[in-house]
């Protein structure tokens, strides 16, 4: 595997690999790789020619009063799953390398910005403004960087998916977008870099989440159909867990993000809630 640290090596690399008749996957990520991640790179791998994983914490997706500075940063553990899963390039550059300062600047910039209006706005967007601005930004330089065929995303940040979606549909970036389930620790718990924040007895909290998305899917296969029932349920269930605080529970349209009164197949049940130092998300397609 080889690990490369800039931009033009990279294209240099990948280019080779298409002159060669190689498709190329990408599984963009900011590190601290876990098995929700392994899954997005074993599709890569069993499904493309040349599989690449990016490695970059993304400064412009995080707002000031985030946990840039302490998020997990596990380089060498994240290179050697990388190489497990046979894994042909790992881009892994700096923030100079992504946002070179402009002459004279002491500090990385961008002045160009990719903003997937509405989409951007709802649900996360609106405990993190200008979070979804900087995930296209990044996406959309990592598309431009790797070259890729297909990439992976994962269903867990799936207003992240709806975002790219449309980023690659307004933009015309040549590459499908494929997005795999989510994947659980045995109690339910989606796989989440952040569930490192989490001591004993936050991890055990933190299950609320998956119980009331769960109790909502029962509720749904039992014939309800009024969403505020549903979300009020899911409601009671997360705030009667104790340490918890609600961002949001929404049922919405899963490509317009729009808010449903009436749950059908297809509709999106997604969640944010703070569980101790982390802001957990999860969600639910209803089927
Ligand atoms: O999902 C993530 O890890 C990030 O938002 C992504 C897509 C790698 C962009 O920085």
């Amino acid at each position: 595997m080889q690990i490369v640290p800039t931009v033009a090596a990279t294209q240099h690399a990948v280019r080779a690999a298409r002159a060669a008749g190689r498709t190329v996957g990408v599984v963009p990520t900011m590190g601290a790789l876990h098995a929700g991640h392994e899954s997005l790179i074993r599709a890569a791998r069993a499904e493309c020619g040349f599989a690449v994983v990016t490695l970059f914490v993304n400064p412009t997706q995080f707002g000031p009063a985030e946990d840039l500075s302490k998020y997990p940063r596990t380089f060498e553990a994240d290179a050697d799953l990388c190489r497990r899963h046979n894994v042909d390039l790992l881009f892994a550059p700096t923030v100079e390398e992504m946002y070179p300062p402009l002459p004279g600047a002491a500090s990385a910039s961008s002045l160009t910005r990719v903003e997937v209006e509405r989409l951007s706005e709802p649900l996360c967007g609106a405990f993190r403004p200008g979070h979804f601005r900087g995930v296209a930004g990044v996406v959309a330089k990592l598309f431009n960087i790797t070259l890729p065929d297909v990439a992976y995303f994962g269903q867990k940040d799936a207003q992240q998916c709806a975002v790219i979606r449309r980023m690659v549909a307004d933009l015309n970036f040549p590459v499908t977008i494929r997005v795999m389930p989510t994947v659980r620790e045995p109690d339910g718990l989606a796989m989440s870099s952040r569930n490192k924040y989490l001591g004993p007895q936050e991890r055990q909290n933190a299950l609320c989440l998956y119980r009331a998305l769960s109790r909502a899917r029962e509720m749904f296969r039992q014939g309800q159909r009024r969403a505020d029932d549903v979300l009020a349920e899911m409601n009671r269930i997360v705030s009667g867990t104790p340490g918890t605080k609600i961002d949001y529970i929404a049922a919405v349209h899963p490509q317009t993000l729009e808010p449903v009164t009436s749950l059908a197949e297809g509709t999106l049940l997604a969640l944010a809630v703070r569980v101790g130092p982390a802001r957990l998300i999860d969600n639910l397609v209803l089927e």
